[in-house]
């Protein structure tokens, strides 16, 4: 098998509130290799965003390790972090966070006209068109739909053909037809870029088809962990 696109060593993710510190992640450790497809499943505030915005380098463990494609993302400064993750990483937000001045087109742009990518606006037109927004190039934000929104959201994503996609609950505002769309879109990217996924859900039927199962329960890993290979 080739080597691992991400190393997660003994994670922990304290919290401070009014009460005290919280624990909101324990020791979680996994490995995931390029071109593998994992769900993250677990109910509601068991610390699927945290550990998926760790994953990123969005967010910071308390202690523990993360080393995205060999590089160890907390010992750079945030800089650093910011360019490995936008060389590597896609990232879907669970609230989107589209760019409110701009409109879809400019949105999905964006990541390619950083990286002085000359092509980026046919390539987002592209990508629009495949998330089925052709015709919603021109629209902001604010006048789009939830599931719009979101497209748009997984269509900047896809569009820099990332080695690692991670998405929080990417078909939660669709319905079924579009998700089911959006999810076939991404298991091409898996095949066609070699592109890691790593999606949380809710959705049964989309957490079976990922090839690993890893399941968190009030901030810690179960089950798929112990199934993994030593
Ligand atoms: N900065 C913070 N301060 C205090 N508590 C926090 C903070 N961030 C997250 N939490 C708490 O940590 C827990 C995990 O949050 P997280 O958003 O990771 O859950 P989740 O599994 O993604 O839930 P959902 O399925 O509802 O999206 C929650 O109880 C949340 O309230
Ligand atoms: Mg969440």
């Amino acid at each position: 098998m080739s080597k691992p696109i991400i190393e997660v060593q003994r994670i922990t993710k304290d919290v401070k509130d009014s009460t005290g510190t919280l624990t909101i992640l324990h020791e979680i450790s996994f490995s995931l290799q390029a071109q593998e497809s994992v769900a993250i499943v677990g109910a509601s505030g068991s610390g699927k965003s945290t550990l998926l915005s760790i994953l990123a380098g969005l967010d910071t463990p308390t202690t523990g390790s993360v080393k995205l494609a060999g590089t160890e993302l907390f010992d750079l400064d945030e800089d650093a972090r910011a360019a490995v993750r936008s060389a590597q990483v896609g990232f879907v937000f669970q609230s989107f966070q589209l760019l409110g001045n701009l409109n879809a087109l400019e949105n999905v742009m964006l990541p390619l006209e950083l990286q002085g990518h000359p092509e980026a606006k046919r390539l987002a037109t592209e990508m629009l068109k495949r998330v089925g927004l052709g015709e919603r190039l021109k629209h902001y934000p604010r006048v789009l739909s939830g599931g719009e929104q979101q497209r748009v959201a997984l269509a900047r994503a896809f569009v820099m053909r990332p080695a690692l996609l991670l998405a929080d609950e990417p078909t939660g505002s669709l319905d079924f037809a579009t998700g089911a769309q959006v999810m076939e879109l991404m298991f091409e990217l898996n095949r066609e870029a070699g592109t890691t996924l790593v999606l949380v859900t809710h959705d049964v039927g989309i957490a079976q088809r990922c090839q690993r199962q890893l399941h968190i329960e009030a901030g810690r890993m179960t089950e798929a962990l112990a199934a993994q290979p030593a």
